[in-house]
């Protein structure tokens, strides 16, 4: 065996992992998933909803994990009854695959009339669902809905792939294959404690900048990219500290601590006071270039002069001031969004920032940039600047992990 696949076993070995299985006709790969997962060195008990039954047989699955199958609440010959609660307390993490739109339904509203979805609801672990569905089932409102409800709730979706289906029709719904399923809880259970005892520092959203009591200069970011390195970094066991512009989201885990700001000299400002505890920076805010020299006391009329013309100042460079400022093994990011000569002018800007690293994006790329729920980047270090490490399109989050091993990586 080599190294990279001894590495792999002993990421999941002795992990406890509940495998909840779906009545999807992806079911079936689900036999492939367990047993990769048992290979693995997991401990698996899997939880099959009635219907996944229909699909596959729990002779199958209680043969490859060792576990007598867990669907019904009782055992109907002995009344022997199931305990969810002790499931919860026992699984190191929970991986729902398939899991179909009506268990995502379920989950997101807490319809716990299973096994399946009570499990669910008693879980004290980190969740994992791979969505399988029909094309036009995954791209109807309602399951992104609930999707986005149960992202909010903390689960961690693996996507699906685009490809054929069962249908016969071709689009987004194929369940992510087995492989790809524990590449996403071997990174998980990898990155788990990565940064446990660290302090990052995060900056995330626009800046926006007064021009009278009803009017600013801002800009079109929403924060998504610096909450999803908010998120993963807590995820790898670090403590946060985001500090945000005005945008419509919420940070989920519990080590992020928010300070809301609206312009660039409070960003800047709350920057100040926690820079020092910081061991990462990484500075993923669109602050606005300009601020109005002088913010009106009463909104300007447009009949009287006044708003034709507005004097600006510059905003502070809060990055690089940042980052003249910082101690010894502080590791400071940045990023450059980017619409021509993305790497030349990154790294101009590394160097003029005083960074370790900058992400590049770039506004060319189709799904990269402001308001996506995508993005598509590489990377370049101070220590290495004619290495461009370049990444595919991905969701943010996935994006935000790639970003934070590479952090990691650098910062050892
Ligand atoms: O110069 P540009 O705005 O392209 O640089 C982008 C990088 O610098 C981002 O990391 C951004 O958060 C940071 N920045 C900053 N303060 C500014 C402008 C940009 O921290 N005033």
């Amino acid at each position: 065996m080599d190294n990279a696949n001894q590495k792999k076993e002993n990421v999941l070995a002795g992990k406890h992992i509940v495998l909840g299985i779906t009545g999807g006709i992806a079911a079936y790969k689900s036999v492939y998933l367990l047993r990769l997962l048992v290979r693995a060195g997991a401990e698996v008990q899997p939880v099959a909803t009635p219907s996944a039954l229909e699909f596959i047989t729990p002779v199958t699955l209680s043969a490859l994990s060792r576990k007598p199958v867990v669907s019904e609440f009782f055992t109907a010959n002995t009344g022997e009854w199931h305990s969810h609660v002790q499931l919860g307390m026992w699984a190191d993490a929970m991986v729902i695959a398939p899991a179909t739109a009506c268990t995502l339904a379920k989950m997101a509203t807490g319809v716990a009339d299973n096994m399946l979805v009570t499990t669910y609801l008693s879980m004290r672990a980190p969740v994992f669902v791979a969505p399988a569905m029909d094309f036009d089932m995954m791209a109807h409102a309602t399951t992104a809905r609930n999707l986005a409800t149960l992202r909010g709730d903390g689960v961690t979706v693996i996507e699906p792939a685009s490809g054929e289906l069962a249908s016969g029709l071709s689009g987004r719904g194929r369940m992510a294959e087995p492989e790809d399923i524990v590449a996403a809880l071997e990174r998980h259970f990898g990155a788990c404690d990565s940064l446990a005892g660290k302090t990052v520092l995060i900056t995330a959203g626009p800046t926006y900048e007064r021009i009278d009591p009803v009017r600013f200069i801002g800009n079109f970011s929403t924060g998504k990219m610096g909450y999803a390195l908010a998120e993963e970094a807590a995820a790898r066991g670090a403590r946060v500290v985001l500090v945000s512009g005005p945008v419509a989201l919420t940070p989920v885990h519990p080590s992020i601590e928010r300070i809301s700001v609206e312009s660039a000299g409070q960003m800047l400002e709350a920057c100040r006071k926690n820079a020092a505890e910081a061991d990462i920076a990484i500075f993923a805010a669109a602050v606005a270039d300009y601020a109005p020299a002088h913010m009106a006391e009463h909104k300007i009329k447009r009949e009287h002069a006044g708003i034709d013309s507005i004097e600006l100042v510059k905003n502070p460079d809060i990055s690089a001031t940042i980052a003249a400022g910082r101690r010894p093994g502080q590791y400071m990011v940045g990023f450059a969004l980017e619409t021509d000569s993305a790497e030349a002018n990154a790294r101009e800007k590394l160097t003029r920032k005083g960074l370790d690293m900058i992400v590049v994006n770039s506004l060319a790329d189709k799904g990269a940039g402001f308001g996506t729920d995508t993005n598509k980047i590489s990377i370049i270090t101070a220590g290495k600047p004619s290495d461009v490490r370049t990444f595919g399109l991905k969701e943010k989050s996935a994006v935000a992990a790639d970003i934070l091993d590479a952090i990691t990586t650098e910062y050892q």
